[in-house]
């Protein structure tokens, strides 16, 4: 099975993209969510909703969030977070109805293949460790802290098959604590690891409960730091054998529209491989890293 794997958009995303992917012939393509440049993910998404293979999208933090409540999330502003949370739920379900035949999960799971497992994570996850949209994560999904989140993946878990894929916006924790780490925080490198721990204690019980997670998908920490000094790693394979990829390249789209990047994830009897591939507007490769 091949996977395209489309990292944080944030605007960038046109007409060659989605005749690049309805013939490029993979089996099925993941995105990190984060259309929008700053907000507004609906022009975005009415594109995708374009694309033929089976798709599956994660919300991220731009996806049906406004500016105000962004600053309101990330400063902790109580009053003003419940305020702007308030329309969310809503917003979400117009986002999902304008992707259209693109599904928009969370906390959720989907079938791969027979026997293998699509885990779709938090949505809207913003890295490090606080609950970031809680006001919405509490009246949709019941969740209240990053321990219920933990447990709510967990049940999801257990009704899965052996094989398991997850998407989510942000990677999990324990992936490095370095600005260039996977989900290593560099515009404050003090907080270090900036991975989600909820999704990392569900990792460790998805194994516990015999379950090979083959890969997890993500991206949020776009690949450049916030100061341009850093880029950062998309892979790692951890202990266990999981290959976990950070496909936020941003912009994803280089050079007037002549490079476009996404990683092909490759799915061969339990074994997970990856390919960094650039394309260009005609969908023809012009660079393409194999990483194993
Ligand atoms: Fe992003
Ligand atoms: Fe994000």
């Amino acid at each position: 099975m091949k996977l395209g794997i489309i990292g944080d958009i944030h605007g960038a995303w046109d007409s060659h993209d989605t005749r690049f992917f309805n013939t490029a012939g993979y089996d099925g393509l993941l995105l990190t969510g984060d259309l929008p440049r700053f907000v507004g993910a609906l022009p975005v998404a009415r594109q995708l909703a374009e694309l033929t293979p089976p798709a599956y999208m994660i919300p991220g933090n731009h996806d049906a969030t406004g500016l105000v409540q962004l600053y309101a999330e990330m400063s902790g502003h109580t009053r003003l977070t419940r305020l702007t949370a308030l329309g969310m739920p809503e917003r979400v379900a117009h986002l999902a109805e304008t992707l259209g035949p693109i599904t928009l999960g969370g906390y959720s799971l989907h079938a791969l293949g027979d026997n293998l497992g699509l885990v779709m994570a938090r949505p809207h996850a913003m890295g490090g460790d606080k609950l970031y949209f809680a006001d919405y994560l509490r009246r949709v999904y019941g969740v209240t802290d990053l321990a219920s989140s933990r447990d709510r993946l967990c049940r999801l878990i257990d009704a899965a098959p052996r094989d398991l894929i997850v998407l989510a916006h942000n990677g999990p924790a324990g992936l490095g604590a370095a600005p260039n780490a996977p989900f290593g925080c560099d515009f404050d490198p003090k907080r270090g690891d900036f991975g989600d721990p909820d999704l990392a204690e569900a990792l460790t019980y998805a194994r516990e409960t015999g379950r090979r997670v083959l890969g997890t998908v993500a991206g949020h920490m776009h690949h450049r730091s916030k100061d341009g000094r850093h880029w950062r790693r998309t892979y790692h394979r951890d202990t266990h054998d999981t290959l976990h990829i950070n496909a936020a390249r941003v912009p994803r789209i280089e050079a007037e529209g002549s490079r476009r990047h996404h990683v092909v994830l490759d799915l061969d009897q339990g074994e997970a491989r990856a390919q960094t591939r650039w394309v260009d507007a005609a969908g023809a490769v012009v660079s393409a890293e194999d990483w194993r």
